[in-house]
């Protein structure tokens, strides 16, 4: 797996923007909501650049971010005192319990292997407190294969802190046996391929989500393809599930 926004974070954050922290102010809507209160702790499972323990931090709660990506990590260190480690969530073996548990990005789609896969869910729970609330965000693959989102090659564009456009030429292939989502994307800067990613996706769906946190103890306590939980088609970008352990 290449990915070159995982390792120039400062790009991730020009292409996915989360203007002014709308999705740290989900996180403690949820929390509030399903917790009747702020968690003391929180563990966010593939942090990426901190945005959401950084906003988290700023109201009190001792917050533990988690990526492979060294790179990530450095930014998220830079804007929040937390405690941060650098490794594969399917790796992570704390003695701590936290009360509240974020799988925000897609993150467990990166767990490919289905032995991963597995590990991941069993971390979430030996790291969840009694009662604790744990929210996974995850594609909406469902959506993106009826649409023509995925069979369609696309370009993303962002500028660089020199000031160059970098455009990421995308195509998708899709493997359905084992449900995987192959995304290559080339990178250029003019007519300079400067980088060329493979990333391989297991496509989660939201019954798949579910059933897997009832498998290790969580109670289902909503799901939803908006970050707001209201009602809809289904058809948004993003699936998310709130679970209590
Ligand atoms: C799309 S980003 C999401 C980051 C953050 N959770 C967010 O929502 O903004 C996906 C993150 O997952 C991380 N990641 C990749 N493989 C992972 C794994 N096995 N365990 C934990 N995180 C992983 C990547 O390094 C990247 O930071």
């Amino acid at each position: 797996m290449t990915n070159f926004l995982y390792v120039n974070p400062d790009l991730y954050e020009a292409v996915y923007p989360d203007p002014p922290h709308r999705r740290g102010r989900m996180c403690e809507a949820t929390f509030r909501r399903y917790l009747g209160r702020l968690p003391r702790n929180v563990l966010d499972l593939g942090c990426g650049t901190g945005r959401e323990i950084q906003y988290l931090s700023s109201l009190g709660i001792a917050c533990t971010g988690v990526d492979p990506s060294s790179a990530m990590i450095n930014l998220a260190r830079a804007r929040a005192q937390a405690s941060f480690h650098i490794c594969p969530m399917q790796d992570l073996n704390l003695d701590i319990r936290f009360e509240g548990l974020l799988v925000l990005g897609n993150v467990l789609s990166h767990l490919v292997h289905p032995r991963d896969l597995e590990y991941g869910f069993e971390v979430i729970r030996k790291h969840a407190a009694h009662g604790a609330i744990v929210l996974v965000g995850a594609l909406n693959y469902g959506a993106l294969l009826m649409s023509s989102r995925m069979s369609t090659p696309s370009n993303i564009e962002v500028v660089d802190a020199a000031g160059d456009r970098l455009v990421g030429e995308t195509s998708f292939c899709v493997d359905i046996k084992s449900q995987q989502s192959i995304r290559r994307r080339n990178w250029r800067r003019g007519d300079d391929i400067v980088a060329t990613d493979r990333s391989v996706h297991r496509m989660l769906f939201p019954e798949e989500l579910c059933h897997r946190l009832r498998q290790h103890g969580a109670d289902i306590l909503d799901v939803a393809d908006n970050q707001e939980f209201a009602p809809s088609d289904f058809n948004g970008e993003e699936i998310y599930v709130v679970a209590r352990f």
